[in-house]
C-alpha cells in the first residue's frame, strides 16, 4: 500500500537531479501540456500510482526550477535536502500541530527550534515566537501584538472590541516597505493608505531626520532588508528615541534578520535587537520548503493576547506552550520540524558558510557586470543586485533573452525609476561555477 511512497522518492530525486542539465525556466511545450490536466471530474476510482505518474509527467516539466542552483528571480532559496526529508517524515505524522497535550512531539521540537532561533538571531532572552506561513503573516502576527499592545496601554482591548471607537493608532513605515506589510496593516484594521510613510534615501533606507514626532499610540515599522538593494534602515538612529516615547518599534526582516547570522553582515543588522517585534521568512534564506515563516515579540504575553482562543474541547490548559496560542490558525502543520531540522544539520558555522557565500556570489555578479560595462545602481552589502542593462527597452529585451537562454532566472524590477535586473542570491545550492555560467549567460543576454 505504502510502495507509492517509494515511488515519490525515486521522482523527487529523479527530479532533483535533473535540475542542473535542464533550462530554469519551463519550456512553452511543457505548459501547454498542463491543458492535459483538464479532465473531467473523476467519476471511478483509480490506481493511485498512476495519478503520481500524471503529476510527475505534466507536472515536473512545467515548474520554474527554484528548488535549483541558478533561480535568482526572487529572495527565495531551494530546499536543504535535509529539510525536504524532514517535511517528508513530518508529512507522514500527519500531525494537527496546535495543541501540546495533543502533538507533544513537534510542539516540543518547536520550542527547541524557537529558542535556537532567539540566539541565532541575536534577539532579547525570552522573546516569544510563530511559526507561520510566510514573512506577509509574520508580520501580520506580530503587528497583531503591536496592535494589541498600544491599545492595552490605554485600556483598550482590541480582540473584545475591535477598532470602532478605539484610540487612534498611528502607523508609520519608510517609503520602501514592502507593499506586502501594507497589506499586513491592511488586515489588521490599521489601513494601507493612512500608514504614515518616510521618506527614504537613495539605497532605500528610511531617513531617520524625517520620521515625524511620536505622540499617542504609535508603531514604527523599520526594514532589515530591502526587496530590491537589500539595504538596512539605520537602527540604532532610530529605535532607541522613538521606543523612548512609547512607540512600538516592528522590524520586516524578511531575509535581513539573517545577517546577524553572518560573522561579516552582521553589522549591518545592528540595532535590530533593539525593537519589540521582528518577522522573517525561513522558506527565502533558511531553504526550508514552503510555506515557512516566523514572527518574534519581545513580550510573548502581547503575543498570546492577540493569538490564544479557549474552548471548552480544547485542552489548552498546559504547562506548556501551546503553537497556535501564537499563530492565526488554530489547526496547522508543523512547519517547525524543517526549521529545527535545517539549523540541526548546519549549526552556527554552516548556516554563516551559506550567509556568508551568497553574500560573496552577490558581490561577484556585481564585479563581474561592472567589468563588462554595465551599472549595478546599488551597493551590494547583501545578497541583492540591481543591474541596468542598457536603458529601459535594452534591459527588459536583455532579461526576456536570459530567461529565454535558461542557464538562469533573473527578473525585472524599477529601482528609484529606473528599470533593471534584479539578482537575488539565496540558495543553498548555488555554487560559484553556477555564478560564473549565470555571468556569462548575463553578459551574452545584454550583448544582443
Ligand atoms: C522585506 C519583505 N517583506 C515581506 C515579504 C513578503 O514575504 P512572503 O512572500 O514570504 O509573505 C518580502 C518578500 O519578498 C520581503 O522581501
Amino acid at each position: 500500500m505504502y510502495s507509492i511512497l517509494d515511488d515519490a522518492a525515486r521522482r523527487a530525486k529523479a527530479y532533483l537531479q535533473g535540475l542542473d542539465g535542464r533550462p530554469v525556466a519551463p519550456a512553452a511545450a511543457a505548459v501547454r501540456n498542463l491543458r492535459e490536466l483538464d479532465e473531467p471530474l473523476p467519476q471511478e476510482s483509480s490506481d493511485p500510482v498512476e495519478t503520481l505518474a500524471l503529476l510527475d509527467r505534466l507536472v515536473s516539466p512545467a515548474t520554474m526550477a527554484m528548488a535549483g542552483p541558478r533561480f535568482f528571480g526572487f529572495v527565495i532559496g531551494g530546499t536543504l535536502p535535509v529539510s525536504l526529508a524532514a517535511n517528508w517524515l513530518a508529512g507522514a505524522w500527519d500531525q494537527n500541530a496546535a495543541l501540546h497535550l495533543s502533538t507533544p512531539g513537534v510542539s516540543y521540537l518547536e520550542d527547541v527550534a524557537l529558542r535556537w532561533l532567539v540566539e541565532l538571531l541575536e534577539l532579547p532572552a525570552g522573546t516569544g515566537g510563530a511559526f507561520v506561513t510566510g514573512a506577509t503573516v509574520a508580520n501580520f502576527t506580530a503587528l497583531a501584538a503591536a496592535r494589541n499592545a498600544v491599545l492595552s496601554r490605554l485600556g483598550w482591548n482590541v480582540e473584545a472590541n475591535g477598532l470602532f471607537g478605539a484610540p487612534v493608532i498611528t502607523v508609520i513605515a519608510g517609503q520602501e516597505a514592502h507593499p506586502s506589510l501594507m497589506k499586513s496593516l491592511g488586515m489588521l484594521g490599521l489601513g494601507r493608505s493612512r500608514v504614515v510613510r518616510v521618506p527614504s534615501d537613495e539605497q532605500g533606507r528610511m531617513r531617520p531626520a524625517a520620521i515625524p514626532a511620536i505622540s499617542g499610540p504609535t508603531i514604527l515599522c523599520v526594514q532589515a532588508g530591502n526587496v530590491n538593494s537589500g539595504a538596512f534602515d539605520d537602527f540604532e538612529a532610530i529605535i532607541p528615541p522613538a521606543r523612548a516615547l512609547g512607540a512600538w518599534i516592528h522590524v520586516d526582516g524578511a531575509f535581513g534578520l539573517w545577517a546577524k547570522a553572518a560573522p561579516s553582515r552582521r553589522p549591518l543588522a545592528r540595532g535590530l535587537e533593539l525593537a519589540d517585534s521582528w518577522a522573517t521568512d525561513a522558506h527565502k534564506w533558511l531553504n526550508v520548503p514552503y510555506d515557512s515563516g516566523l514572527a518574534f515579540v519581545r513580550d510573548p504575553n502581547t503575543l498570546k493576547a492577540a493569538m490564544a482562543i479557549t474552548a471548552e474541547y480544547l485542552p489548552t490548559h498546559t504547562p506548556e506552550r501551546n503553537p497556535s496560542d501564537f499563530t492565526p490558525e488554530l489547526s496547522r502543520r508543523a512547519r517547525g520540524v524543517e526549521v529545527w531540522a535545517a539549523i540541526r544539520s548546519l549549526g552556527r558555522a554552516g548556516l554563516a558558510e551559506l550567509f556568508e557565500r551568497n553574500c560573496r556570489q552577490a558581490r561577484r555578479f556585481a564585479a563581474g557586470l561592472r567589468a563588462a560595462g554595465y551599472e549595478v545602481l546599488n551597493d551590494v552589502l547583501l545578497n541583492q543586485v540591481v543591474v541596468t542593462l542598457g536603458d529601459a527597452a535594452k534591459t527588459r529585451r536583455a532579461i526576456a533573452v536570459l530567461q529565454h537562454d535558461g542557464t538562469c532566472w533573473c527578473g525585472v524590477t524599477e529601482w528609484r525609476g529606473r528599470t533593471a535586473m534584479r539578482i537575488s542570491v539565496s540558495s543553498w545550492a548555488t555554487t560559484d561555477d553556477d555564478v560564473e555560467r549565470s555571468l556569462e549567460a548575463m553578459i551574452r543576454a545584454a550583448a544582443t
